[in-house]
């Protein structure tokens, strides 16, 4: 029940991290290298070529490998949340979360991915986070790969290119559905299984320069993620009766820049093109247009005889979904482009932008809400959402208004959706606590209601600091978002 200034009473408020960005440790534990170890510092992305920026080649692997010393890795480091957790949980648990996202460490579990038992001093370790969450009565919400598969299987097998992934991630998700099962009632399977096309190896192990044929060794890749997404949920739904299973997606809304058709026709296209994985996922089957594109470019998809009644047989049971910015698409070559999460877009000159040029739009979220629920007519849940900012301590204060401006506006939108009727079960921000930056492996790109005390080259105490959002934060849980009405723009 929801009534004009309160969100649903179950309602799911909490936060959103990655193993890859928060843990560091990232040789500890009998852990094996991922593909995020690997990642090195890129503050000036250029998002023109967003797989090329990720400057990901045979031969960066190779050194990255080999000289640990050189390059700055800094997800290796993370913000050393492995040694901190129970302090970051008691910090969660003060906000007054209901829910906290995490991801597992596959290459915790199995260091190569083909290890036929698993890495116990990992299940030990997770154990006693979800122990700890149990405590403080937050419930887990764990994405089973968060862009950090392990580096063996990239190395070996150009990492989903592959089908034999599909029977290592099985065994990996099995493992984590019967020691975590009893703790974890939601689970989500790839983070963001759209970004496949965009950052390859990021994603999905594949090396850009050990393809031929990148976008057909994608589409392969991404097949391969598709059906492994639809075994494990069958799985799931075997195992642990009361269990949940979700889609992740990268929610990339985008307007036409003019009411011109042709800009029109660009912006459906590019929608269409963002939805195919949900479409995948939660109706179970592949959208005819998107074969039909396929086959125009000669892109065939190797499937095994059952894949396609697999899909259709084990969809998910709620869609989830990243937000962060949207942007236009315009007919004209020469429109103004702005950078966006990994993309990058027509500038909308409606909007205004963060620090890294993503363009900040409320209503986007709303209108977004309302189209996937229509579309897909199961319940949603926003499991990223925030904004990257430099932050300035004043006083021994972080005064980031900025921020609480933002999320009050979002949750503005939320509300207003589900007023309208949309089934929004949660909201994970991105992230409650600052840690390293997917894209730029930055730290000073800050999402969090707790700062964290490091630099972009590692240096600091990391001790933790609540920010004044923190307060903000805490607020808005405690009252389920009556005090929205009373805060920021
Ligand atoms: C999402 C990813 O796309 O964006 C997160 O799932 C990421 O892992 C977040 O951190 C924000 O992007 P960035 O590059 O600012 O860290």
């Amino acid at each position: 029940m929801t009534n004009k200034t309160t969100f649903p009473n179950d309602f799911l408020w909490g936060g959103a991290v990655a193993a890859n960005q928060v843990e560091g440790a990232w040789n500890v534990g009998g852990k094996g290298l991922s593909v995020a170890d690997v990642a090195t510092y890129k503050p000036n992305v250029d998002n023109k070529d967003y797989a090329a920026h990720m400057g990901v080649t045979t031969e960066s692997i190779r050194e990255a490998i080999s000289e640990y010393s050189d390059a700055m890795y800094p997800k290796r480091r993370g913000i050393d949340m492995y040694h901190r957790y129970k302090d970051d949980l008691d910090l969660f648990a003060e906000m007054g979360f209901k829910a906290l996202r995490i991801s597992i460490a596959w290459s915790r579990l199995y260091p190569t991915g083909e290890e036929k038992e698993p890495n116990q001093e990992a299940i030990d370790f997770y154990l006693d986070v979800f122990k700890e969450m149990k405590r403080l009565k937050i419930e887990p919400i764990v994405t089973l790969s968060h862009y950090e598969m392990p580096l063996a299987l990239s190395v070996k097998y150009n990492g989903w290119v592959s089908r034999s992934v599909i029977d290592d991630f099985v065994r990996f998700s099995n493992t984590c559905f019967d020691n975590f099962g009893e703790y974890v009632k939601y689970w989500l399977t790839f983070n963001e299984v759209d970004s496949i096309f965009r950052h390859p190896f990021t994603t999905a192990g594949v090396v850009p320069d050990k393809s031929d044929q990148l976008e057909q060794d994608i589409y392969q890749a991404l097949h391969h993620q598709f059906v492994a997404s639809a075994i494990v949920t069958k799985d799931l739904h075997n195992k642990v009766s009361d269990a949940q299973i979700g889609a992740m997606l990268t929610k990339l809304m985008t307007y036409p820049l003019t009411s011109r058709p042709e800009d029109v026709e660009l912006a459906l296209k590019k929608n269409l093109d963002n939805h195919f994985y949900a479409d995948v996922q939660v109706r179970g089957e592949y959208p005819a247009l998107i074969l039909n594109k396929m086959k125009r470019q000669g892109i065939t998809i190797d499937m095994v005889e059952g894949d396609l009644e697999i899909l259709k047989a084990h969809t998910v049971d709620f869609l989830s979904f990243s937000y962060y910015m949207s942007m236009c698409e315009s007919a004209d070559v020469n429109a103004e482009r702005t950078p966006g999460n990994t993309v990058l877009g027509v500038k909308n000159p409606y909007l205004p932008a963060t620090d890294w040029g993503w363009q900040i739009d409320p209503k986007g979220l709303k209108i977004s809400l309302i189209e996937l629920y229509d579309r897909y007519n199961v319940p949603l849940m926003i499991v990223e959402n925030g904004m990257g900012a430099y932050d300035e301590i004043e006083d021994g204060q972080i005064h980031d208004q900025y921020r609480v401006d933002y999320f009050t506006a979002h949750f503005k939108a939320m509300k207003e959706a589900i007023d309208e009727g949309v089934n929004l079960i949660g909201y994970t921000s991105w992230a409650p606590i600052d840690l390293v930056s997917a894209g730029t492996s930055q730290m000073s790109k800050r999402y969090g209601f707790i700062y964290v005390d490091a630099d972009d080259e590692g240096k600091g105490t990391y001790n933790r600091m609540r920010k004044d959002s923190f307060y903000w934060y805490k607020d808005i849980i405690a009252t389920n978002g009556e005090s929205l009405y009373q805060y920021g723009e």
